[in-house]
């Protein structure tokens, strides 16, 4: 494990980063204490995988392939059509606490991970409660 690179290198790249997105809509369409997030969500996850798998790898250092496609994420603008409060921001934290647990990524980086994921979770929400 290279502890200089990006979070994106330490995580594998491009593969690594698909199969960690791909194993978090997974859990999220399998268990049921996700359900009000995926609820959230169109019928067909295709394009969230897609968009989020494109999103992380330039938010975690590697290339550009969202903003690439779509400009400035505006990341909190784009939620405002979903409402996130609480429990739909800790539905988000545990389903990816989950992914990266089970894609075993290494502790220290996982670590990290969560707490930038856990800043921007709680940035998104848009409703009290
Ligand atoms: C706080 C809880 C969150 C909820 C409930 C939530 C929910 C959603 C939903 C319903 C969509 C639309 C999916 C689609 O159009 O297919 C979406 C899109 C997206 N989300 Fe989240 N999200 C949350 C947090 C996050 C976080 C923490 C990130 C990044 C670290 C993120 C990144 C994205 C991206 C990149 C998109 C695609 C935006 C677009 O181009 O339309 N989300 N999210």
């Amino acid at each position: 494990m290279n502890e200089a690179g990006t979070p994106f290198e330490r995580l594998g790249g491009e593969a690594a980063l698909r199969a960690l997105v791909d194993h978090f809509y997974d859990l999220m369409e399998l268990e049921p204490r996700y359900a009000a997030l995926r609820a959230l969500h169109p019928s067909t996850l295709a394009g969230s995988r897609d968009k989020l798998f494109w999103f992380l790898c330039g938010w975690l250092g590697g290339p550009n392939h969202y903003i690439e496609r779509f400009g400035h994420p505006m990341l909190r603008a784009r939620h405002l059509p979903y409402a996130i409060g609480n429990a739909e921001r800790d539905q988000w934290m545990a389903c990816m606490t989950q992914a990266l647990a089970e894609r075993g990524v290494e502790p220290a980086l996982s670590a990290a991970l969560r707490e930038a994921f856990k800043g921007t979770a709680d940035w998104m929400r848009n409703r009290a409660g």
